[in-house]
């Protein structure tokens, strides 16, 4: 498991530049001591209003929700990875499900994303999940594992812990049905193995695992509390101040 506690709100298409600031004034949990790493990330049309409203205690991290590879071109609808450092964000989504099935995301084009974002120093959180038709023809390991080998492929040698995973099973995402603790520690356990074969030993270690499905405030402290699962990807529930307050409380 990784030492690092990362709560991360990925807003979609909700919260434009407005509502972006109000609910950074009103977002304020307890987080005591030892803080977990806090990142959102708003719509890319909201980024600069969350820069401008994000002050003040806890650090809040920013991130964009997707990514293109190249440095700049003809490129209509896209953002590039120098761009995103340049407007405030530290890290990108890289492959979420709904840009995999709804955008139709290539593995290839995931590991793209994974290179340019880890070559400038954006740190990518790759999004692997099953569907649930993977799920009950038995093929969770094989399609997690393939997801990840694939994004992390255009990296061999120069990558270190420089990256974050998410593991979110299609079939919880929006849906109100969560894996057990017990579903989520299995997985992240393939995907550590995944790291562990990839990187060097202590890399492997690193790298923050995140969960990410139907994350609330009343089932996140028991998937936080789950072996091998480092922090938590939380969609529907972050949009509310209070309510993703309430998670990040729980780490
Ligand atoms: P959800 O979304 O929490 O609304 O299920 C999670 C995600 O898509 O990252």
């Amino acid at each position: 498991m990784s030492e690092q506690r990362v709560i991360a709100g990925n807003w979609k298409m909700h919260h434009g530049p407005s509502s972006t600031r109000a609910f950074f004034r009103d977002f304020a949990p307890d987080l005591g001591e030892s803080p977990p790493t806090l990142i959102v990330f708003p719509p890319a049309l909201s980024l600069a209003a969350a820069v401008e409203s994000r002050g003040g205690r806890p650090e809040v991290h920013l991130g964009v929700q997707n990514i293109h590879w190249e440095e700049k071109g003809a490129f209509t609808g896209e953002s590039s990875v120098s761009m995103v450092l340049d407007a405030g964000a530290t890290y990108a989504l890289v492959g979420h499900s709904e840009r995999r099935h709804v955008f139709g995301e290539t593995d290839g084009e995931v590991a793209l994303k994974v290179y340019a974002c880890v070559s400038s120093g954006l740190t990518p959180i790759i999004c692997v999940g099953e569907t649930l038709d993977e799920r009950r023809a038995g093929r969770l390991e094989e399609v997690i594992e393939r997801q990840l080998r694939a994004a992390l492929g255009g990296l061999t040698d120069r990558l270190g812990a420089e990256f974050m995973v998410a593991y979110e099973p299609v079939w919880a995402i929006g849906t109100g049905e969560t894996a057990t603790p017990a579903d989520a520690t299995g997985a992240h356990t393939v995907l550590r193995g995944v790291l562990r074969n990839t990187l060097e030993e202590g890399d492997a270690e690193e790298v923050p695992i995140l969960y990410g499905g139907s994350v609330k405030p009343g089932n996140a402290a028991e998937l936080l509390s789950a072996a091998e699962v480092d922090g938590v990807l939380v969609g529907g529930a972050s949009l509310d101040a209070e309510s993703f307050a309430q998670i990040a409380e729980s780490a």
